[in-house]
């Protein structure tokens, strides 16, 4: 048992160097708040640590560098993949939607930090207020959605719901981009969306999938 615990905590000390490396900041506090968030909201967090820079990579890559449009970020935890997109685009608009206030705060700590916070806003809300934020904020459909929300862990209605929210969000020819831990709900964007690829990532901890949709 005691042997268990010390891998286990020897991996997750390797995933917090990961992470610093991926964001290029010394945000231990971040990472343990996240970490927290894992045990106590399981169901809403999805997992215990933060992405890492080989699923970032591959959740960011369809935006080009040189995009100068609006991305809307869901789920955006502590900011791990938010800061990097905000560092490969440095013309695009984000708006980042966290649920936990504790990980909305870190995120915008953490963009402060690294002088990122001008282009991009973190909104402490539920993605289900998408539409009324955004007809708010005078933004029509925007050209990339990203998401980490853990989809598994909602109710089928209420995961329809909100990708139902995303697909109204998303212009004609708009990406959904939307990263998993498990393959369950492949059936349920399908259901949204008629065009979906599939790409694993196994090498996060722990391994993920990727669906890149289109309406
Ligand atoms: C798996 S984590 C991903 C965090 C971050 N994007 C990353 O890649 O490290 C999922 C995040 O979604 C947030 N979340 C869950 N339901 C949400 C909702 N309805 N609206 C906004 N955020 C939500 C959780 O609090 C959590 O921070």
């Amino acid at each position: 048992m005691g042997q268990m615990l010390n891998k286990q905590s020897k991996k997750l000390a390797l995933t917090e160097m990961n992470y610093q490396e991926g964001t290029m900041l010394n945000t231990r506090s971040a990472f343990l708040n996240f970490f927290w968030a894992g045990i106590a909201k399981h169901g809403q967090t999805g997992g215990i640590v933060p992405s890492q820079k080989i699923l970032i990579t591959k959740m960011i890559d369809p935006i080009p560098r040189t995009y100068n449009g609006s991305i809307i970020e869901l789920g955006a935890g502590n900011g791990a993949l938010t800061l990097r997109l905000a560092k490969k685009c440095p013309n695009a608009n984000i708006f980042a939607y966290e649920i936990n206030p504790t990980l909305a705060f870190d995120s915008r700590r953490n963009l402060i930090k690294a002088g990122l916070d001008k282009r991009v806003e973190v909104i402490a809300d539920s993605a289900k207020n998408l539409i009324s934020d955004m007809e708010r904020r005078r933004l029509t459909g925007v050209d990339y959605i990203i998401s980490g929300i853990p989809l598994g862990n909602l109710g089928r209605k209420q995961a329809l719901d909100l990708l139902d929210t995303i697909s109204y969000a998303l212009k004609h020819e708009g990406l959904y981009i939307q990263f998993q831990h498990s393959l369950f709900d492949r059936q349920k964007i399908r259901e949204k969306f008629s065009r979906m690829r599939t790409v694993p990532v196994l090498l996060n901890f722990p391994p993920a999938f990727v669906y890149y949709a289109q309406k």
